[in-house]
């Protein structure tokens, strides 16, 4: 198998940084959505600093992705005509989420006058005074990218499947095994 992409098939890094990333996504929005429910207490504060830490880590591996696509082109979607470019769009706003989403928590957190503490091993301090305006429009752009993620994500799952049951052609297995 080979480790860089070539123009019909993704290699083994691109494979690996796709699966890490989407269970590490599925993953943040599960914990997002049951911290939410929790009342305040101990909980709690565990999934809200469980939550941040892996966002942070969805951030630098968003940066390596982009790093490592550059290094290494990205095989063209399977397709022609509007089909290619919903699919090219439907790469890009995945790309953007993946940005938009970490980073607008980070500066939600922070502007709050809340720390990020990575796993223990090191904290970004927080303002030393909360800045009311940008915590409020870091967490509207959290909230509403979290949404157009839903949407997207649904579509990029649907077409992947609609890709491998209707016109029976290799883009699932070209992102697993082939
Ligand atoms: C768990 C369900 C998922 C399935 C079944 C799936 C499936 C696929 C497949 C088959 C491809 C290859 C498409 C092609 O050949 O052009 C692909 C590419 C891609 N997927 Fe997913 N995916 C999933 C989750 C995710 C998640 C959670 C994200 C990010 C939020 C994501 C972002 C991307 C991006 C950006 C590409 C384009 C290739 C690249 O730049 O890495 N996928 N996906
Ligand atoms: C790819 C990365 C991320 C994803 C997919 C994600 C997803 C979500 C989702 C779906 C929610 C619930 C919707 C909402 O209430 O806004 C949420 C809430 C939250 N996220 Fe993230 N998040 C990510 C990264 C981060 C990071 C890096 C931080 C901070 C360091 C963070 C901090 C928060 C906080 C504090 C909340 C609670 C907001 C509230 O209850 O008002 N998130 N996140």
């Amino acid at each position: 198998m080979n480790v860089k992409n070539n123009s019909t098939q993704f290699g083994l890094v691109s494979k690996l940084i796709h699966w890490l990333m989407a269970a590490l996504i599925i993953a943040l929005v599960a914990i997002a959505l049951y911290m939410d429910t929790l009342p305040r207490g101990a909980e709690k504060s565990e999934l809200f600093s469980l939550h941040k830490g892996l966002g942070v880590i969805a951030l630098a591996s968003i940066f390596l992705r982009i790093i490592w696509h550059r290094i290494t082109k990205v095989p063209s979607p399977i397709g022609e005509g509007i089909k290619l470019k919903m699919a090219h769009a439907g790469h890009l706003a995945l790309y953007l989420l993946m940005l938009a989403m970490p980073i607008s928590g980070m500066i939600m957190s922070l502007a709050g006058g809340h720390a990020i503490n990575f796993f223990d091993l090191f904290t970004i301090a927080g303002f030393a005074e909360k800045n009311e305006w940008l915590n409020g429009i870091a967490s509207e752009v959290h909230y509403y990218a979290a949404q157009a993620l839903y949407v997207t994500l649904a579509a990029h799952v649907g077409a992947a499947l609609y890709h491998h049951f209707l016109l029976k052609d290799d883009t699932i297995k070209r992102m697993t095994s082939k």
